[in-house]
């Protein structure tokens, strides 16, 4: 009470004293600007009125407390796994899925199929009836059960969404440690045409940028090799605990000196973000996407409705 009085008293002293009248208005822009920054300012990616649904990455909740959720991931393992079904071609393209998903596996599929690339599939199922279901609907699928059990449209941002995508470096390593090349999809991805004649040949990564200029771990084609296998061990452990940073964790790994993965970008017009496809592109533009990303939106229904939108749902 003492120590407020006292600096009360500083304050009414400002208009005496010059040095105390400096400090008050420094004070008093720390405040401003603190109060406009925390209550007033909120970021606002949508920047296309055209487009009715809102671009936005939500606010994360605090991630203080999952040490316990952290436990399993560290020891991922598939129970499906044989030697066999590893061991067919050079190229395995990677996607992982859940129940409440599964729809999207199916409309990713339809496209895939169409295009008539024989490059095996190699599914993670994170739930029990996915796994049954993914079999049912795809021969050509080997399906590999994961020691996760989440079968709920889980959202960007929630615990479980986290734990699924701090899985993928596992998912990923497992893989590469069998010789396969991996391309690595997201599901809320359409493969309009066929990727593989855009892969930069030299390159261990080619890799999606998304519209800030970071690397995007929803598509990328993997070379299998030591370095890549080192990047993805170096993802892992860098991740493990830090759920929330799958993505920038990924950005920091590949740019780091330990690690001399060399990456890259897959052109932004043949391969754009969602913002950039749905939000920004001509029809000129979008005529020349080899993929679609349905990102930068958030929730399976609201993904849902803008590949009906685009005429890209085919469920
Ligand atoms: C997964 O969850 C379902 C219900 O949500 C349950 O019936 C099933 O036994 C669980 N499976 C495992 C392997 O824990
Ligand atoms: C990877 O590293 C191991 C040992 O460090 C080495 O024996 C092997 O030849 C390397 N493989 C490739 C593909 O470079
Ligand atoms: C990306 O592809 C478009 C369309 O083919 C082309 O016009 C553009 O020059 C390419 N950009 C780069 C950086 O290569």
């Amino acid at each position: 009470m003492r120590r407020y009085k006292t600096w009360f008293k500083t304050f009414l002293d400002c208009k005496f004293s010059l040095s105390s009248g400096v400090i008050c208005l420094v004070i008093s822009l720390v405040v401003s600007v603190f109060v406009y920054v925390n209550v007033t300012y909120k970021p606002d990616f949508k920047n296309n009125a055209e487009y009715k649904l809102t671009y936005r990455r939500p606010t994360l909740t605090s991630v203080e407390h999952f040490d316990e959720v952290t436990k399993p991931i560290t020891t991922i393992k598939f129970t499906e796994v044989t030697e066999e079904a590893l061991n067919t071609d050079d190229w395995t393209i990677l996607v992982t899925v859940n129940d409440g998903y599964f729809d999207f596996f199916q409309n990713w599929l339809w496209y895939y199929m169409k295009l008539n690339i024989n490059t095996p599939i190699t599914v993670v199922a994170e739930d029990d009836i996915v796994f049954t279901k993914t079999k049912q609907v795809c021969e050509i699928c080997t399906v590999l059960r994961s020691n996760l059990n989440i079968s709920d449209a889980v959202n960007y941002g929630q615990v479980s969404f986290r734990m699924m995508v701090s899985t993928r470096p596992m998912n990923i390593l497992n893989l590469l440690k069998s010789g396969k090349n991996i391309i690595y999809s997201d599901l809320d991805i359409v493969w309009i045409n066929d990727p593989r004649p855009y892969f930069d040949t030299l390159a261990d990564i080619n890799i999606l940028r998304d519209s800030q200029g970071n690397l995007c771990t929803g598509f990328m084609a993997i070379i299998s090799n030591n370095r890549t296998m080192k990047a993805m061990e170096e993802w892992h452990s860098r991740l493990d605990g830090k759920l929330l940073r799958n993505q920038r964790m990924f950005n920091i790994v590949v740019k780091s000196d330990d690690v001399s993965v060399n990456y890259k970008i897959l052109n932004t017009t043949l391969f754009p973000s969602g913002r950039d496809y749905f939000g920004k592109h001509t029809q000129e533009q979008r005529s020349k996407a080899i993929i679609v990303h349905n990102n930068w939106i958030v929730g399976h229904d609201n993904k849902k409705e803008r590949f009906r939108e685009f005429d890209l749902w085919k469920v």
